[in-house]
């Protein structure tokens, strides 16, 4: 399979959320022209995912896409890595090394964490992108370049221009057109088909078969609000696969601080099997009384009706110590 196959296959790119469709077909119609694409969005939400995409959509797809982050390097070694150098540029440039822009050529540059770029290269690369030719540092000698850029931030591009970290006609230049990856939350939509594809691929990756999902993981994870996105619902399921017991995801694979007891509610737009949704409710109710009786088991099981060892084995079972 091609690399380009593998990409559309490794990734769940028809979405049953509008504000991930909308998107999409953004970078449909995008992909086909030059423009400079800015990906705004959270950590995790697929801006580097996203960025591929609009590569193999685009007419550039059989040639290279090159992806440099830029907050991997200090400032003089991320100049170097992006125009590349001649040898005997500066101490320990002891041979010609070609850039990331010159990789690039006839396809795309991918530059991630964008605002971390120093004044200094911002100058240089708008030069590049205004005047399509590029130069080694150390060199003097311009060669012709024709690449499309795209860039990712998670920053606010607008402050980072107001409290000068990137120049106005830099960020202008690079952003003809901004797309906007919607966060996991915004995208539950496509939640089941992303929980089923990742856990899937999860099981093949570690050699495990999963049978089943405990009702109270599975409750965890609709009303979990995920502030690292799909990456992290992705090592959240990793984690789930790797530490289940007998073929069966509990609680164990959870993430310790997101405890149980405190995001087990009910999201209300939701439809769950009778089970859980009981259990669900029972739970939160239990919670309610033991709060009212300040944990205090014998008068809660006795205002609840049952015995002190069915409430206990309540606790246990919802977390709710
Ligand atoms: N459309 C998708 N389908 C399935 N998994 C995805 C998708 N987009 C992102 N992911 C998962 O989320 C992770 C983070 O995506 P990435 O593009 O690196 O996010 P960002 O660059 O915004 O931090 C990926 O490694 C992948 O595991
Ligand atoms: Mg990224």
């Amino acid at each position: 399979m091609s690399e380009k196959d593998n990409f559309f296959n490794k990734y769940i790119l028809n979405s049953k959320s509008s504000s991930y469709r909308n998107m999409i077909n953004l970078c449909d119609k995008v992909a086909k022209s030059n423009a400079n694409v800015m990906l705004i969005g959270e950590s995790g939400s697929g801006k580097d995912v996203t960025a591929r995409y609009i590569h193999y959509k685009s007419r550039r797809s059989d040639m290279p896409m090159v992806t440099l982050n830029c907050s991997s390097f200090s400032d003089s070694l991320l100049e170097s890595e992006l125009f590349g150098h001649v040898k005997g540029a500066f101490t320990g440039a002891i041979d010609d090394k070609k850039g990331k822009i010159e990789t690039s050529r006839g396809g795309t540059l991918f530059l991630d964490e964008i605002g971390e770029l120093s004044l200094k290269t911002q100058v240089k690369l708008l030069r590049t992108i205004e005047n399509k030719k590029v130069a080694k540092v150390g060199s003097n000698e311009e060669r012709e370049i024709d690449f499309r850029l795209i860039t990712a931030t998670n920053v606010d591009i607008n402050e980072a221009v107001c409290s000068n970290k990137i120049r106005e006609d830099f960020a202008y230049r690079i952003s003809t057109i901004v797309i906007r990856v919607p966060s996991l939350k915004e995208r539950m939509e496509d939640f089941d088909d992303l929980l089923d594809f990742m856990l899937k691929k999860s099981q093949k990756e570690n050699n495990i078969e999963i049978k089943r999902i405990e009702p109270k993981v599975k409750s965890f994870l609709y009303s979990y609000d995920y502030p690292g996105n799909l990456r992290e619902l992705k090592n959240i399921i990793d984690r789930m696969v790797v530490l289940s017991e007998k073929g069966v995801i509990t609680k164990q694979g959870l993430p310790i601080v997101h405890s149980l007891g405190q995001n087990y509610k009910c999201d209300d737009s939701k439809i769950y099997p009778l089970r859980e949704y009981r259990e669900i409710k029972e739970s939160e109710y239990i919670k309610k009384i033991l709060e009212k009786y300040d944990y205090n088991v014998p008068k809660s099981s006795q205002v609840l009706e049952i015995s002190d060892r069915q409430l206990f084995n309540l606790i246990k079972k919802y977390d709710l110590k």
